[in-house]
């Protein structure tokens, strides 16, 4: 298959590129390497792929029509996932037109260059995050995701209703994943997990939300890239899955899981809850063992020794 990977210089995208590279497809990684972090770490990213026959990198943005249009008449795609946004919650409550501009437009913009060139499957990053606090647990894609609580959360719930759209419309095979905190080799610096390893590697205060009962569902990067390629793989007409663990870690046991992973203990910087966070978020997969055959198999203690490991051999290696 020849498919496009918006993002693909990112930390879900690089290891999706790896992935289908390693399986035989051509993938076109668009990214526009911005500085939300580091884009030497996208570089690096892209680098330990190496430079294998099927890879094309662009670099420019998904909002640019004339990019996309040159780029559409170029290849012929088969699949586009679409993972390129801004994907923090809490800078989204500082810059929120940013984050509808290419949550929002840049989507829009993707999902007409598929129209133009009769594209017919479409994957799309979506998030836990639309489900704001919605009650009942775990979180099934039944729930009402009508009262998102950041505008980062508003942004992934427009794509989705945008990619109804476009499959009402023009028949586009539209599949919104769901993905719930995912970590592993290649996490963005900003995420809990990765910023927590640093600070308590380095014997620095972590900053400690609420009073650390908040539970998150983390999942193993290596799982997302199970459901991701599943989704690529089949045309399901218009559907959202969640692709999570169906486990919670609260805050307190992830903080504990870190330290006996680097062997140090944190130094806690207690702080109120911060506005735009979730208390809990915890996936019903159901919908995505019978759609997707996903079965996720890294537990959040494997997964975290593994996460540690990676970050000492990088802080070795540089
Ligand atoms: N990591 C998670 O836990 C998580 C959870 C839920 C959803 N998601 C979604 O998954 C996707 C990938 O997330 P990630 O953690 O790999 O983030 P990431 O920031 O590492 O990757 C996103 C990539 O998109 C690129 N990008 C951003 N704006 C662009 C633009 N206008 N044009 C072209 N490229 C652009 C960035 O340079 C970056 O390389 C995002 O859509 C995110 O919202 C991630």
């Amino acid at each position: 298959m020849r498919i496009l990977v918006t993002g693909g210089a990112g930390f879900i995208g690089s290891h999706l590129s790896q992935r289908l590279l390693g399986r035989g497809d051509e993938v076109v990684v668009l990214d526009n390497f911005n500085d939300y972090y580091d884009p030497a770490i996208k570089a690096r990213n892209l680098g330990e792929l190496g430079e294998p026959a099927g890879l094309t990198v662009v670099r420019g943005d998904i909002r640019d029509d004339a990019l996309l249009a040159g780029l559409f008449d170029a290849h012929r795609f088969d699949c586009i996932v679409h993972l390129a946004a801004r994907a923090g919650v809490r800078p989204s409550l500082v810059d929120p037109l940013l984050y509808e501009d290419v949550n929002g437009r840049g989507t829009l913009n993707l999902l007409e260059a598929a129209r133009r060139h009769s594209i017919t499957r479409f994957v799309f990053a979506s998030s836990s995050s639309v489900y704001g606090n919605v009650k009942e647990i775990p979180f099934s894609e039944e729930a009402p995701v009508n009262r998102p609580v950041s505008p980062y959360a508003a942004t992934k719930a427009a794509g989705e209703l945008y990619g109804y759209n476009y499959f009402h419309l023009y028949g586009i095979s539209f599949t919104a994943l769901r993905f719930f905190t995912v970590y592993g080799p290649r996490q963005r610096p900003d995420m809990a997990i990765h910023k927590f390893t640093r600070l308590i590697d380095e014997g620095q205060p972590l900053p400690f939300y609420g009073d650390g009962t908040t539970e998150r569902d983390y999942t193993y990067f290596s799982d997302i890239i199970d459901g991701v390629e599943a989704a690529v793989d089949r045309d399901l007409g218009y559907e959202i899955i969640n692709l999570g663990e169906s486990r919670t870690t609260s805050l307190t046991e992830m903080v504990g899981l870190i330290e006996v992973a680097v062997g140090k203990k944190a130094i806690l910087d207690r702080q109120p809850m911060q506005p735009g966070d979730v208390t809990i978020t915890c996936a019903d997969v159901t919908k995505a063992r019978s759609l997707l055959d996903y079965r996720p198999t890294t537990t959040v203690p494997d997964g975290i020794q593994r996460f540690v490991a990676w970050y000492r051999a990088l802080q070795g290696g540089t």
